[in-house]
């Protein structure tokens, strides 16, 4: 998906720049071709010499460069390319994005041109949450920048949270996502699948049989009508697809979390099988077996993900889709969970032993929606998610 296309990588000068070689490299593989550029700090971090290396071609640097102005000007570079990414975004080079400044050529290009821009946040936690970067990030989503990431987790600078630049690979996949023209492109689909594990101590956990077969099928049609996907996954038998921006976690806490950090979104499916109670207190080290003596597990309930979100007042995806399984009177059960739960549409089926489709590779499902109920005929997981992948495109229009 991406070979022949032509990216401008401006990169920032952040310590996530290093990981820019990577994806200059991964995007090369794909016979993308790169031109880079470097902000003046981007060169405290890393060399030039390795980034021309890498991408085949020189890195441009200056606003001021006469011979390549002779050969090749400003506006011209700005404008050969497919896509404009810059990864990674400091704080202050978006401060700039959205403000419009253009003092050197990093910022001259992105004011210049007048093909899609696509920023990776990378910066410390306190700069990401900081009310001036949330302000410049909602003025440059206003302007069509797409934004992929940053992660949460541990930081260069010894704190937690987020505020890490994407890995490469999901930026590879924010980049296909791009590219992969379809009734989706430049949509941003949530899909929760799998189960959750909940711990009982650090060996043991609390699990159901959710194989994560339905959510992952969804996810990879969502894929081929070319929406990008955010893939918050539990520990699921089935292997993640291609193309997502993959988030793996173990706990509905974690799930939800995950699913926070993903917003805002044009829509969301929760197709995860979240486990309705933790336990309360998980021991931190393994409980010991005494004989005769029983544990006592004592639970907490767990966040409702999918309630959470189908109820925010302010950044509620477009569309909100839950799962409902049900084992008896499953069109009355589900659309009572309907309105319960807030979401939009209710996916319902029927898990009952005797329809094999719990762990098996087909299902029946009746869509619920405010135009009532709808029975689909019985048919392959892969092909309910196409349907399903359909029916959203037509939705979001
Ligand atoms: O209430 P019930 O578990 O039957 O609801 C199923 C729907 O709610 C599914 O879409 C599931 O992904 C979602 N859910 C959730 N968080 C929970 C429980 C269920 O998102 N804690």
């Amino acid at each position: 998906m991406l070979a022949g296309k032509r990216i401008l990588l401006i990169i920032g000068g952040g310590i996530a720049a290093y990981k820019c070689l990577d994806l200059i490299r991964r995007l090369r593989e794909r016979g993308a071709s790169v031109t880079p550029v470097m902000t003046r700090a981007a060169e405290e971090l890393v060399t030039p010499l390795s980034v021309s290396a890498l991408a085949g071609e020189e890195v441009h640097r200056d606003l001021f460069d006469l011979t390549k102005e002779a050969e090749m000007g400003h506006i011209q570079l700005s404008r050969v390319a497919d896509l404009v990414l810059v990864a990674p975004a400091t704080a202050d080079l978006m401060a700039k994005m959205a403000q419009g400044l253009a003092g050197d050529l990093a910022t001259t290009l992105l004011m210049a041109t007048d093909t899609p821009v696509m920023i990776a946040p990378a910066m410390n936690v306190r700069m990401w949450e900081h009310p001036a970067t949330q302000r410049n990030l909602a003025l440059l989503r206003g302007d069509g920048v797409r934004v992929v990431g940053p992660e949460a987790g541990d930081m260069a600078c010894g704190e937690f949270g987020p505020g890490r630049l994407s890995e490469v690979p999901d930026i590879i996949a924010a980049l296909e996502a791009h590219f992969n023209a379809g009734p989706l492109a430049g949509r941003r689909v949530l899909v929760t699948s799998g189960p959750t594990h909940e711990p009982i101590d650090p060996v043991r956990y609390i699990a159901n049989r959710s194989s994560g077969a339905q959510g992952t099928a969804i996810a990879r049609a969502l894929v081929s009508l070319g929406a990008q996907v955010v893939f918050v996954t539990g520990p699921a038998d089935v292997a993640p697809p291609d193309g997502v921006v993959l988030h793996q976690v173990e706990t509905a806490q974690q799930m939800l979390e995950a699913v926070e950090a993903a917003l805002p979104v044009d829509a969301a499916i929760f197709a995860a099988a979240v486990a309705d109670w933790r336990v309360d207190g998980a021991s931190a080290s393994k409980i010991k077996k005494e004989v005769g003596k029983m544990p006592t597990l004592s639970f907490a309930e767990n966040p409702d993900i999918l309630a959470t979100v189908a109820q925010m007042k302010t950044g509620r995806p477009g569309l909100v889709v839950g799962f409902a399984a049900e084992t008896d009177d499953v069109v009355a059960h589900a659309t009572a969970k309907r309105e319960r739960k807030g979401c939009d549409w209710i996916v319902a089926n029927d898990v009952s032993p005797e329809t094999g489709i719990m762990g098996g590779s087909e299902n029946a499902v009746v869509l619920i929606s405010d135009d009532g109920a709808e029975a689909w005929p019985r048919m392959g997981k892969d092909q309910v998610a196409e349907r399903l992948a359909q029916r959203l495109a037509e939705a979001l229009g």
